[in-house]
């Protein structure tokens, strides 16, 4: 049987695409296809104009946004994820609303602004320079705009990490905060630790936590 190259002897473009050819379920899909728990709840009350998705995977959030009015640019380092997004998208008849850009989130810069920008577990087993995009995220919210971060407040039963000792430690909503080095002007709106019940891919119940951070440009 081939076996998964170890997280050490990969890039992240290698690694990602291993991942997203190889652990797929039987929907063809290696994430639920919805839209994170989170981010529906954190971004329901906003007015919707465009939204960039950061490590946007196969679209669940993207998906969403613009089922729900967003304009979305949506980006990710996996073509094969993006390939399943895009197919949803169409099926949707939801791709006049959303642009899909395969790149490199630590060499990706951001061109114009975005009324709203998300990262929804933007984590690696690999590198990923995630402060640093995430700083990038901030600098790319318009002027009145939000930056929503959700991550994962602890490591998820069967995760690559779970039982890693020498795993780095996640951060925690106050630690995202301090890592984006928000200038004066911003508003933080959202700084929690959620916990909800999910169904893991063996199908068992469990409870996760999620860092939340929202924050909103004055
Ligand atoms: C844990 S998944 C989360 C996917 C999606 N946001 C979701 O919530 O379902 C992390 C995503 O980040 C992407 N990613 C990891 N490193 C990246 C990088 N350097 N540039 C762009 N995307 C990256 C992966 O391909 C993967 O889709």
């Amino acid at each position: 049987m081939a076996h998964a190259p170890g997280p050490a002897a990969s890039s992240p473009s290698e690694f990602w695409e291993e991942r997203y050819t190889t652990h797929r379920r039987e929907s063809g899909q290696v994430w639920s296809g919805e839209v994170n728990a989170a981010v529906a709840r954190e971004v329901e009350g906003l007015t919707p104009d465009t939204a960039l998705d950061l490590g946007c995977g196969e679209g669940g959030d993207a998906l969403w946004l613009g089922a729900h009015g967003w304009t979305v640019t949506a980006v990710d380092i996996s073509s094969t994820a993006l390939g399943v997004a895009r197919t949803r998208a169409e099926q949707l008849e939801l791709d006049d609303r959303i642009d899909w850009i395969r790149a490199d989130l630590a060499s990706w810069n951001p061109t114009v602004e975005y009324d709203l920008v998300t990262a929804a577990f933007l984590h690696s087993p690999v590198e990923l320079a995630r402060e640093t995009i995430l700083r990038r995220a901030a600098a790319a919210v318009a002027p009145g705009g939000t930056l929503l971060v959700v991550g994962h407040g602890a490591f998820p039963p069967g995760s690559d990490h779970e039982h890693d000792a020498d795993a780095p430690p996640l951060p925690t909503p106050d630690e995202v905060l301090d890592a984006l080095e928000l200038p004066d002007g911003w508003v933080v709106e959202t700084r929690a630790m959620v916990d909800r019940r999910a169904t893991g891919r063996d199908g068992a119940e469990a409870t996760l936590t999620d860092a939340v951070v929202r924050v909103r440009r004055a």
